[in-house]
């Protein structure tokens, strides 16, 4: 199994995991032979890349950070939760389901504490803002379990994370899905929805204060060049801190209507030259032993010109996964070989090229 960038998906391979929307209905199978018009109409729906069966790498495995029924569970409750709040209801939080959902994120990310999973099924661009809640809940969870956090901490953080970006729900759609610069009026009204996820929060008793805060503060950086009050450093809660670097390497890596997504390993990057300016830095050092950065089947380019793809995680070293090359200057070897990176010092990956 690799991945493939759609345009590059020859017409009769076959998909090595289903197409799912983010309702989680499967829109075409594993197994399934895709043909020109599949192809074109996946594109058209923004999902980039594809996993295609590749009998070099049958023994990829695959690993989902969440079920894929966790992963629903938490698409309702957050559809749950904004249709009340749309219908005026905001007293009314089902705070038990957001705990219930957070916990069994929870119990999914320690089960496979020992390897990192994909953290989703590739996406197109529909419900952007689901996805994006429940894909940055995963990684704020890792990086608090990694930080040792008990299990209240996490839940706490967690429900603060699922519900930080709440306040959206006030902004139109027209802003919030605008291709072209925001004028400053509109960059204001996108800004309030820190406040307002805080308010619509705090009036429930059942949710912890300290988790709306994470509403509140996720926009905040640790230099204080955030919003919306410019908080700096220990001012902003430590799960503001933690969100806030979930939020923006989600963000980055997610395509959105206006814009590509950026590689993982470039959000990586980015993440990382941002210590001591709007991130914390002992933040950061969990982040870059504890997530991922080249997904498991993304193909890869080695410092030595050789070309393949990933094939395993390596817990102890995320960015120095197990390899599998197949090309040499472009030319076919005659046996792959593979690597451990983290035993190979000298060698680098240099690029993703997902053909
Ligand atoms: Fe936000």
């Amino acid at each position: 199994m690799r991945l493939v960038n759609t345009r590059y998906v020859q017409e009769g391979s076959v998909l090595a995991r289903p197409v799912i929307n983010s309702s989680g209905r499967v829109l075409l199978q594993s197994g399934v032979r895709v043909t020109a018009s599949y192809i074109n109409r996946l594109i058209l729906m923004g999902y980039d890349v594809l996993f295609i069966q590749d009998d070099r790498l049958e023994d990829v495995e695959f690993h989902l950070a969440i079920t894929s029924q966790t992963r629903e569970v938490a698409y309702k409750t957050i559809k749950n939760v904004s249709s009340y709040i749309e219908s005026g209801l905001e007293g009314s939080l089902v705070v038990a389901n957001v705990r219930s959902s957070v916990q069994h994120m929870i119990n999914d990310l320690l089960f496979s504490t020992d390897i990192l999973g994909n953290l989703s099924e590739i996406q197109g661009y529909d419900d952007y803002t689901y996805h994006h809640s429940v894909n940055t809940t995963i990684i704020a969870l890792i990086l608090g379990i990694a930080s040792g956090y008990s299990e209240q901490k996490l839940i706490e953080l967690g429900m603060g994370v699922l519900m930080h970006d709440i306040g959206k729900i006030k902004i139109p759609e027209r802003i919030l899905n605008k291709k072209t610069p925001l004028t400053e009026e509109e960059f204001g009204e996108i800004k309030r929805h820190t406040i307002n996820g805080f308010d619509i929060l705090r009036k429930n008793n059942d949710f912890s204060l300290l988790s709306a805060h994470i509403a509140f503060q996720h926009q905040e950086k640790w230099n204080g060049a955030g919003y919306p009050r410019g908080l700096k450093g220990s001012e902003i809660h430590e799960y503001g801190r933690l969100a806030a670097v979930a939020d923006v390497y989600e963000a980055l890596t997610s395509k959105r209507v206006y814009r590509k997504a950026m590689e993982t390993n470039d959000a990586y990057e980015y993440i990382i030259s941002q210590g001591n300016i709007h991130f914390e830095p002992r933040i950061l050092e969990v982040f870059k032993k504890n997530i991922s950065v080249y997904p498991t089947g993304s193909g890869i380019v080695l410092s030595n010109n050789q070309r393949g793809n990933v094939v395993k995680q390596n817990r102890a070293f995320p960015n120095r996964p197990f390899v599998r090359v197949f090309y040499e200057n472009e030319q076919p070897l005659q046996i792959p070989i593979d690597y451990n990176l983290a035993d190979y010092p000298s060698l680098m990956i240099i690029a993703v090229d997902n053909r």
